[in-house]
């Protein structure tokens, strides 16, 4: 018999639901809040209310588009954490009620696991054991992935996640929320030797970006008090050199994870993957090192429900349920 899962995603700013039919995606429909372009960066509660008047939508949209009917889903799968707690709490509510309402099982799924399990969508996919850079606006994290559901932090920031080192990069240069495309966008007609700002350097593989958003901004004040004008005159040279500097600290720590693991199937996975700089750097990096490089395609790195579903499908295969008593966790460990 056929596994269907119907999967949720509400942890941030998207509300999103995925089907998928033995492994393989039917649908993935993704709601993007707007509302929070105006404030500069996600607003919790706002988030909440319009996962709220997302959910039905777009849980709808995804079973027209699949062409699968409600009767016919063997589990529901959605993200637990980590995530903002009222945006969590939506998705996990709905759930909750439509397994209650279909006697179907409940599968709950760590959102940064997904973001890993994305890479076993579409081919090629990596082979175990793997390390995977997962580098979204909320997290910076070096995974060894050991097997679909075993795996292991090895490094992580400690403070700004990197996707937050571009988007508040992007706000000093006067950039709309979330400003990462849009230093990419400058970034590809820049200069990235042109200016140089303060690297993280702490041991090991864990991150920190606090210091080079510091730099960056004392750097730009500096500058705009002998040129008010400096930042529209050199914005491209500007994106280009903060992207190397953030792309450069994720990929010094990767090569020394991949070499002292002795590992050569790299991952990336989370939003940023989709950053030109860093896809290119990794590759250069790869050709060197001979890794095999892997990047799940766009519409499967940033938030979606997609990457919920796969997760549910291999904790559907081991049994893996919860209970309706399930609650969201704002914080949750990877394994
Ligand atoms: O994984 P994601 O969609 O959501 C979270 O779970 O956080 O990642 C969103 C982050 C934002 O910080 C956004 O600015 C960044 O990914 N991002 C980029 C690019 N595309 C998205 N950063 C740099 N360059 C990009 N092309
Ligand atoms: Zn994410």
């Amino acid at each position: 018999m056929s596994i269907i899962i119907l999967s949720i995603e509400s942890s941030c700013d998207e509300t999103s639901a995925s089907i998928l039919k033995d492994g393989e995606v039917l649908s993935n429909i993704v709601a993007t809040q707007d509302v929070h372009k105006e404030f500069g960066g996600v607003v919790p509660e706002l988030a909440s209310r319009a996962h709220q008047q997302n959910i039905v939508p777009v849980v709808d949209k995804a079973l027209i588009e699949a062409g699968v009917s409600k009767e016919y889903l063997s589990a529901i799968a959605f993200t637990r954490g980590p995530g903002l707690l009222g945006a969590l709490i939506v998705g996990t509510s709905f759930a909750k009620a439509l397994s209650l309402g279909l006697d179907i099982p409940l599968i709950e799924v760590n959102h940064m696991q997904a973001h890993i399990l994305a890479h076993f969508i579409d081919e090629p996919k990596p082979k175990f054991p793997f390390l995977c850079l997962t580098v979204s606006g909320g997290h910076t994290q070096i995974v060894l992935v050991k097997s679909y559901l075993k795996m292991e932090v090895i490094g992580q920031t400690i403070d700004d996640a990197a996707g937050e080192a571009f988007d508040k990069s992007a706000k000093l240069l006067g950039m709309d929320y979330p400003g990462g495309p849009m230093i990419d966008k400058h970034a590809k007609l820049g200069n990235s030797n042109r200016f140089k700002f303060a690297k993280s350097r702490i041991s090991g593989y864990d991150y920190s970006f606090s210091g080079v958003k510091t730099s960056f901004l004392y750097f730009l004040k500096k500058e705009i008090k002998e040129n008010p004008k400096f930042i529209e005159e050199n914005i491209n040279d500007l994106a280009a050199s903060i992207q190397k500097n953030i792309v450069e600290v994720l990929v010094d720590k990767l090569e020394k994870a991949a070499s002292d693991h002795n590992i050569t199937e790299i991952a990336i996975a989370g939003g940023v993957s989709a950053n030109s700089g860093l896809r290119e750097h990794i590759t250069n990096v790869a050709d060197k090192n001979n890794w095999q490089t892997y990047f799940p395609a766009l519409e499967y790195c940033t938030d979606n429900a997609a990457m919920i579903a796969v997760a549910g499908y291999y904790k559907f295969k081991e049994n893996d349920f919860v209970g309706l008593d399930v609650t969201p966790l704002a914080r949750m460990p990877l394994s």
